[in-house]
């Protein structure tokens, strides 16, 4: 079964293929209007969302489609201690496509492996997001015309931003491609991301340093929910304030790109800036989103559902040791690990390096 859990389960020309489609629906909505009907999604949300969940939702509406699930743990049986395993075996008997956000990484792997029906990444903990990074994809190339040949700047918070790590992935495909990493120390971008992609890159702590080289400015919130004590959080959380001041030293047509939620990291007055695309990118996540839901239903229409195949995976011999993993606090899942680009040893639901038994 096709499911969507890592940006890098697409193809380049799969990306590009949605996001031709998408297009196509912003121009042409009322072909696609009736194309889902009698299909339903169903959005598990164990982790707070506006956007991602209310935009999945709002993408199979207009698909025709309708929706069913639930926006907190405690409003599902995952609060009475039910596996991720189980809830996704039981919500596939009442929805054709599942999209998932967890706090633990690699629950949604966890979900896909045992579906009868595709299940989308929603965000699992500060690992990855692979929607959102369509959605950025997408708003990279309808602002600035190509999604090669671009340096790009991602500020703040570098460590937990889960939407940085996926768009690093996946930019790394196109060719001339220059990321500038601009994070406090405490913050910066996990060693696995940038081990496992070649890709050109400085990091630095000065945003007023980077800002006139850049085309593209990714501008993060501090992921409060994944400190381990409140006063680190306060200490970083004003590390980059993005004013029209700043501003005065980039390029005229560089985009400012931001995922949502905005804490104090753009100040308001950045809104009316032409620069300004967050809002614009918010539209083009609906969009995006409705390409994906049709491409992995017509594949489950026309796989089936397949047995799994773990033969490239190692069984047995490490264990995940991230306290962060989905493997940390469900027991009966089997430790497995793949052999990365580096060579290293990681797990398959994190990427945590493996440490042997
Ligand atoms: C992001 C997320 O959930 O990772 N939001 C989103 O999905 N648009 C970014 C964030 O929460 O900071």
């Amino acid at each position: 079964m096709r499911s969507l859990i890592d940006i890098l389960d697409l193809t380049v020309e799969e990306i590009d293929e949605l996001m031709h489609v998408a297009c196509d629906i912003i121009n042409n909505p009322w072909k696609y209007s009736e194309m889902c009907r009698g299909k339903k999604l169903a959005t598990l949300f164990f982790e707070p969302s506006t956007r991602t969940r209310l935009s999945f939702e709002a993408a199979m509406l207009e698909l025709g489609g309708s929706v069913l699930g639930f926006s907190e743990a405690s409003t599902s049986s995952a609060a009475k201690g039910e596996s991720v395993a189980d809830t996704a075996k039981v919500m596939s008997a009442y929805c054709d496509i599942i999209a998932m956000r967890h706090p633990k990484e690699g629950a949604p792997l966890v979900a896909a492996r045992n579906a009868t029906v595709p299940v989308i990444n929603g965000g699992d903990g500060g690992h990855c997001h692979p929607t959102q990074t369509l959605t950025d994809l997408l708003t990279i190339f309808r602002e600035k015309g190509r999604l090669s040949d671009i340096t790009i700047g991602f500020c703040g918070d570098l460590k937990f931003g889960r939407t940085v790590h996926s768009l690093i992935h996946a930019l790394c495909r196109y060719t001339g491609i220059k990321v500038i990493l601009i994070s406090p120390e405490e913050l910066k971008v996990p060693n696995y991301v940038k081990n496992e992609n070649a890709f050109e890159y400085e990091e630095t702590t000065s945003l007023e340093e980077a800002i006139p080289k850049l085309d593209v400015l990714y501008m993060t919130r501090i992921q409060k929910e994944r400190f381990e004590t409140d006063e680190e959080y306060e200490r970083l959380k004003d590390s980059y304030v993005l004013t029209p001041e700043k501003l005065e030293n980039a390029k005229e047509d560089m985009c400012i790109l931001h995922p949502l939620p905005r804490v104090n990291e753009i100040s308001v007055a950045v809104d009316k800036d032409p620069r300004a695309c967050y809002f614009r990118q918010v539209a083009n996540g609906k969009y995006i989103r409705m390409a994906l839901i049709l491409k992995l239903l017509e594949e489950a229409r026309q796989d089936g559902n397949p047995a799994l195949d773990d033969s490239e995976y190692i069984k047995g011999v490490h264990r995940c040791f991230n306290p962060r993993c989905i493997t940390s606090c469900e027991q009966e899942i089997e430790h497995m690990f793949k052999v990365s680009h580096s060579g290293a040893h990681r797990c398959v639901y994190c990427e945590a390096r493996a440490r042997e038994l």
